[in-house]
């Protein structure tokens, strides 16, 4: 859809998931509002509390700041961290710099992309995990290294990975 007709479609008549309701969006904007610079902040908010920021939640916070829907969609494609769609319980950050690249981290992508079967920005069938690159944990003395959610895991090999997985599924993984 072009950014314009994004920009013509009614509030009301934008769908939102079962996984949000416009008042959570309202809360966080309501609270951040009125400080200077509000918008990343509430873009941050907003994805802390949902997961991800919903299309519906752009036309809450444009009006509320009286900013256009493009101007909202620009901030947010502008930074990596926003995401605009739902993930799985764990997202993995793979490190894509050099010192995993060097310690064997594209090996380990291949692996965890196959064992997930998703490409970066994905997610796996069962809704479990998300695959996402980042470009250093800060942990490059231990690589090569990923994140699960908060922690990070370092010389990761696809063996450990494969342990990691299994000890994080709630539902049955296809493991290849
Ligand atoms: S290069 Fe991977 S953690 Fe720094």
């Amino acid at each position: 859809m072009h950014m314009s007709e994004v920009n013509q479609q009614p509030l009301d008549a934008m769908a939102y998931a079962s996984d949000w309701t416009p008042d959570m969006v309202r809360d966080e904007v309501g609270a951040l509002k009125h400080k200077p610079g509000a918008l990343l902040p509430i873009l941050h908010a907003v994805q802390n509390r949902i997961g991800y920021i919903p299309e519906g939640a752009v036309a809450i916070i444009a009006e509320a700041m009286q900013q256009t829907r493009a101007e909202v969609h620009g901030v947010i494609s502008f930074y990596h961290h926003f995401r605009t769609h739902p993930v799985g319980s764990k997202v993995i950050h793979v490190c894509r710099a050099e010192a995993c690249q060097a310690m064997g981290g594209r090996m380990l992508e291949a692996h965890i992309k196959a064992c997930l079967g998703v490409e970066y920005h994905g997610t796996s069938a069962d809704n479990e995990f998300t695959l996402e690159p980042v470009y250093c944990l800060g942990n490059c003395a231990c690589a090569p290294s990923i994140r699960v959610n908060d922690d990070i895991h370092g010389r990761m090999t696809p063996k450990k990975f494969d342990r990691l997985a299994d000890k994080f599924t709630t539902s049955t993984l296809d493991i290849r």
